[in-house]
């Protein structure tokens, strides 16, 4: 246990951690005890932090990986370099404690949309993580007769944790037999050859998605996405969706999408 740790123990927010992998340099993720009073839709974020020399709480916003009938909580997580709270978080190990403030909330939720027939999920990079839990929620199969989750990246080893997370699915105990053939995953790479490649706004704009996939072109009447990444992917993602006639819904008006960013600033 890192001394950081052991200052958060004291802290009322303070949950522990139960394991860490990590995936490359950049990405890793990590679970954490769940407070038994923490209900959340499955979509959402909530703050997690740790404290700094000075014992005063880092905070950020992190989409809730697991779903929600988990016992723990995980998190899918960039390393920043110099970020105030990765440069430490990266370093946590199972046994240490991080904050986390349990009110959820996020525009990524089943509510938010109208009913349709299939959902898209298309995220960049930690983008993945709202769809970790919606891909792992049994309503997500109930309301949808297909769920898409298209994930792109750079190169190849930071698909890997989503693709192991959509691998395990078919023989979850839980979940499995609802997933079934309903689940479409449809990860690309942008700068390091692979099987399927290119941006996920140019695999929709070229109608190649749904050719690969033998769907229907994305319409308003069958149709509805999801969307995490940058800001620009964001706004990139919108202008595309709205061409296929999609309108941006809330949970206060729900309609054909919703968007969340991943992070805000340029990336790195
Ligand atoms: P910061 O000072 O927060 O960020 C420094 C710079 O690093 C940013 O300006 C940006 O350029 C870049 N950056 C930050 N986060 C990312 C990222 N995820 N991917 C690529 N570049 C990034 N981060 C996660 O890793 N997982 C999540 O599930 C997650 N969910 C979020 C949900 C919401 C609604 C928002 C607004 C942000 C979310 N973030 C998530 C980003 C997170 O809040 C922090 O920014 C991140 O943990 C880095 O913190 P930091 O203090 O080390 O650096
Ligand atoms: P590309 O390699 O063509 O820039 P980053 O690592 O920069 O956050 O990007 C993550 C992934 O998202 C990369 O594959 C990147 O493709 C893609 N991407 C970045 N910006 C956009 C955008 N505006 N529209 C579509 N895809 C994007």
């Amino acid at each position: 246990m890192n001394q950081n740790a052991a200052i958060v123990k004291t802290l009322p927010d303070a949950q522990t951690v139960t394991t860490v992998q990590h995936w490359t340099d950049r990405l890793f993720s990590f679970r954490v005890t769940r407070p038994q009073s923490l209900r959340f839709r499955s979509g959402e974020f909530v703050m997690i932090g740790l404290l700094d020399e000075r014992g005063k709480p880092i905070m950020r916003a992190y989409s809730i990986a697991s779903p929600n009938w988990d016992e723990e909580l995980e998190f899918y997580s960039i390393k920043v370099p110099d970020g105030p709270l990765t440069s430490r978080l990266q370093h946590i190990q199972p046994g240490d404690q991080i904050i986390l403030r349990p009110k959820p909330v996020g525009t990524l939720v089943l509510d938010a949309l109208l009913p349709g027939k299939r959902i898209w999920f298309l995220a960049t990079g930690t983008g993945l993580a709202p769809f970790a839990s919606l891909m792992r929620d049994p309503e997500t199969y109930e309301r949808y007769e297909q769920v898409i989750m298209m994930h792109t990246c750079r190169e190849k080893s930071e698909l890997e944790y989503g693709r192991q997370l959509v691998e395990s699915l078919k023989d979850d105990p839980l979940i499995g037999e609802m997933v079934g053939d309903k689940l479409l995953y449809y990860p690309t790479t942008t700068r390091e050859t692979s099987d399927r490649m290119g941006r996920i706004t140019d695999n929709l704009t070229s109608g190649k998605v749904f050719a690969d996939l033998g769907i229907p072109q994305m319409n308003m009447d069958e149709d509805r996405a999801m969307v995490c990444g940058s800001l620009q992917f964001n706004l990139d993602v919108k202008t595309v969706l709205e061409g296929f006639g999609l309108r941006e819904g809330a949970n206060s008006e729900p309609l054909e999408y919703v968007v969340e960013k991943a992070f805000v600033g340029d990336g790195i």
